[in-house]
């Protein structure tokens, strides 16, 4: 890809954490019809503020509920809204609103930075059952089942794979829907620090792994099938260190050169082991023996490079190091969002840009 904006039409593929009772809804609209119909819906809730675009000033706090309503086609009103949000980036949960499941609206909205898009009809069904939910829910332990379950099928994969078994992946795929549930609803903070609390080792790195590449498909606006294949790469892409000692593999510090070679077998194990796996398809053993490599040829195992290298790769291979330096292990503390975006701002020989500009809002925001 060589365009500057990412969209998941570019992508050659094939579909927060607030607390359980925000505070207030915040909702912007572009028209006073649009803020009526909402002042009808939202009658019964008793904390709700109203702001029209382009001019409002209203300021949000993280706990609040926004609501955003108005026409994605206007680069005016889209203008408004990017200025709305820049100026309201805590806030964790981004509802918006679309007249109908019409692919360009909802990238479009994931692009301003949605954490939810809900299709409007008549009674406002979606978004009142939206409302209730979200103030029923404890994020945190629907986040924390979910995770179990992923972290169990993660365990049954790597053991299959040291005895030499075949990998179970309809197990790992029915984790699927559950990640990918839980990053829509309660963002990919939520799942970042239930991962870092409950997990350990290659298993919460592969964990966060899967939470950051799915809710970066999810902000491209990526079909819930693309999503789905996302998530099964990350969840195998590690699959080759089930085979590489844990001396080497939890080592605190630096490796030795013979220990990296070592490491650095890790994808072409994996790929190895799966490429007779009848229900692996090629996008994903692509995933598991290429996430090493770069775009400038310095990577491993292949030396892959330039349009050798998929979107699907490109895209994991940024998940990949972005989950490494935010991981907490007994020697080290988590390296803040920032400062890991930082890192892969500055490879850039290595690392697609627009992609890496992609990955900005769910480096920082979501
Ligand atoms: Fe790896
Ligand atoms: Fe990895």
């Amino acid at each position: 890809m060589s365009s500057k904006t990412v969209t998941a039409t570019a992508l050659r593929f094939t579909d927060r954490t607030p607390a359980s009772s925000p505070a207030r809804i915040t909702v912007i609209t572009d028209s006073s019809a649009r803020t009526k119909r909402l002042k009808q819906a939202l009658q019964r809730h008793i904390n709700v503020q109203y702001a029209t675009l382009p001019k409002t000033c209203a300021r949000l706090s993280s706990d609040d509920q926004l609501i955003v309503w108005a026409d994605l086609k206007s680069v005016e009103t889209i203008f408004a809204i990017r200025k709305f949000l820049d100026q309201n980036r805590g806030v964790t949960q981004r509802i918006f609103l679309i007249e109908d499941r019409i692919h360009p609206a909802s990238a479009q909205a994931y692009a301003l930075g949605a954490t939810h898009v809900l299709i409007v009809d008549q009674s406002m069904t979606s978004l009142h059952r939206f409302l209730r939910d979200s103030a029923a829910q404890n994020p945190n332990a629907e986040t924390e089942a979910a995770a179990q379950h992923s972290a169990q099928m993660l365990e049954a994969s790597f053991t299959a794979m040291s005895n030499g078994e075949l990998v179970d992946i309809d197990g790992l795929q029915d984790c699927a829907d559950s990640t990918i549930s839980c990053l829509n609803r309660h963002g990919l903070s939520g799942w970042l620090g239930v991962v870092r609390r409950h997990h350990k080792a290659t298993y919460q790195h592969v964990l966060l792994v899967s939470g950051v590449l799915v809710d970066f498909g999810i902000s491209l606006g990526l079909r819930h099938a693309d999503l789905r294949t996302l998530h099964l790469a990350a969840m195998l892409h590690d699959i080759g260190k089930a085979k590489i000692p844990l001396s080497i593999l939890d080592k605190p510090g630096r490796l030795e050169p013979q220990e990296r070679l070592i490491i650095e077998r890790h994808p072409s194990i994996g790929f190895d082991a799966l490429q007779d796996n009848p229900r692996v398809t090629p996008e994903i053993l692509d995933g598991v023996r290429h996430h090493h490599e770069y775009l400038d040829g310095s990577g491993y195992p292949d030396r892959l490079s330039g349009s050798e290298i998929s979107d699907i790769v490109r895209m994991l291979t940024i998940a990949d190091i972005f989950g490494a330096l935010i991981e907490e292990r007994s020697y080290k503390p988590p390296m803040p969002r920032q400062q890991a975006y930082n890192i892969l701002l500055q490879m850039t020989t290595r690392l697609e840009t627009a992609l890496v500009s992609a990955f900005e809002t769910v480096a920082l925001e979501r």
